[in-house]
């Protein structure tokens, strides 16, 4: 065989090794075989001198071309190497990696908690402003411009001019009550409500206290009702919150929008009414605030008290929250740590 035919022969086969070499080491190992100092080529080159010159110059020439050649396909090979994915073995015993589910914060489960049970009996959702005036906030609720609500430091005040001086200055809403006068001044009556959103007051934090929370308001208006309608509907939702096993009552309170008001406890769950520190000795928990409209509410939105009647609840989302989880630090609601939220 003549060295150049012996050539076109090892380049095929060089060829062949490179394309299936599968890592850097074999492609070195190849190119040592064909190119190396014990390679054929390498006594190829070292016979040449034996040969004539025409014979030299050919196969010299075909030395080189082969040489190239195969530095030109090693090159490639190591760089498709390179750029390829490392090719693990397959092993399905591994544990695979798990996909994070996204949730609804642990509040607005709980308003929607809420909000579902009104809404079968009629109740429709209605949001109003964060940022309120003065008006909606106090005066329309019949608070007094020298109740203690009024000062500035039960209330944020926003440093902002009022667009309408004739409803006083801009606050950030201290409860949700001032949607009640909103929706009255919009519709007449009959009117069933309920209003989750954010309301603000200039609290210290700690563990049962935020500057931000959240409250659900409710309201209904029509004729002929009465506080058994409001002992009625309430009783059904906290049975319908918190089992129906769940006792409630009615304990005589104050709250300049409603007359006569009360405040709503719930049976200690912890206890069942037998006194333990979640309910404080007490064997009873507050969970909202209640009452039948005040007359001069109505006559604040233009109704008429002679001729409707109505009655308005107020209730703390984070205080329920913390009830039904067993929560004991409101500030775990706002902190965002993800160990805390993945739990609900
Ligand atoms: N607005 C009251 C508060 O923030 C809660 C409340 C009590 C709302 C009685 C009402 C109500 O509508 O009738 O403390």
């Amino acid at each position: 065989m003549t060295p150049t035919a012996e050539l076109e022969q090892l380049l095929s086969e060089a060829v062949a090794l490179i394309n299936q070499a599968a890592s850097p080491d074999a492609l070195e190992h190849v190119r040592v075989t064909f190119l190396g100092r014990k390679s054929r080529l390498t006594e190829i080159m070292r016979s040449l001198p034996t040969l004539s010159s025409e014979e030299r110059a050919q196969t010299g020439k075909h030395a080189n071309q082969f040489k190239a050649a195969i530095e030109t396909c090693l090159a490639q090979r190591r760089d498709a190497l390179a750029a390829a994915p490392v090719a693990a073995p397959l092993d399905v015993t591994l544990p695979g990696s798990a996909v994070a589910h996204g949730r609804l914060h642990p509040i607005t489960q709980t308003i929607e908690a809420i909000l579902a049970v009104f809404t079968p009996m009629g109740f429709e959702i209605v949001e109003g402003p964060e940022m309120e005036f003065e008006y909606y906030n106090f005066d329309a609720l019949n608070i007094p411009k020298d109740h203690p609500s009024r000062e500035s430091f039960d209330t944020f005040f926003v440093d902002l001019p009022s667009p309408d001086p004739a409803k006083g200055r801009l606050l950030l809403r201290s409860h949700t009550s001032p949607v009640q006068i909103r929706m009255m001044e919009r519709c007449r009556p009959p009117l069933r409500i309920v209003v989750p959103g954010k309301v603000y007051r200039p609290d210290p934090l700690d563990p049962s206290h935020s500057f931000m929370f959240h409250q659900v308001e409710g309201l209904m208006v029509d004729s002929r009702i009465t506080f058994a309608h409001l002992k009625g509907v309430l009783d059904a939702f906290l049975k319908a919150l918190f089992g129906p096993a769940t006792k409630t009552r009615f304990r005589p309170h104050f709250f300049p929008f409603t007359e006569p008001s009360a405040e709503v406890d719930i049976a200690c769950a912890s206890c069942d009414g037998t006194g333990c520190s979640t309910c404080g000795r007490k064997g009873w928990i507050e969970i909202m605030g209640c009452g039948m409209v005040h007359p001069h509410v109505f006559k604040a939105v233009g109704y008429d008290p002679a001729k409707v009647q109505g009655f308005a609840f107020g209730m703390g989302v984070e205080r329920i929250a913390m009830l039904k989880h067993g929560i004991k630090d409101i500030r775990l609601f706002f902190e965002n740590d993800l160990r805390f939220l993945e739990q609900f």
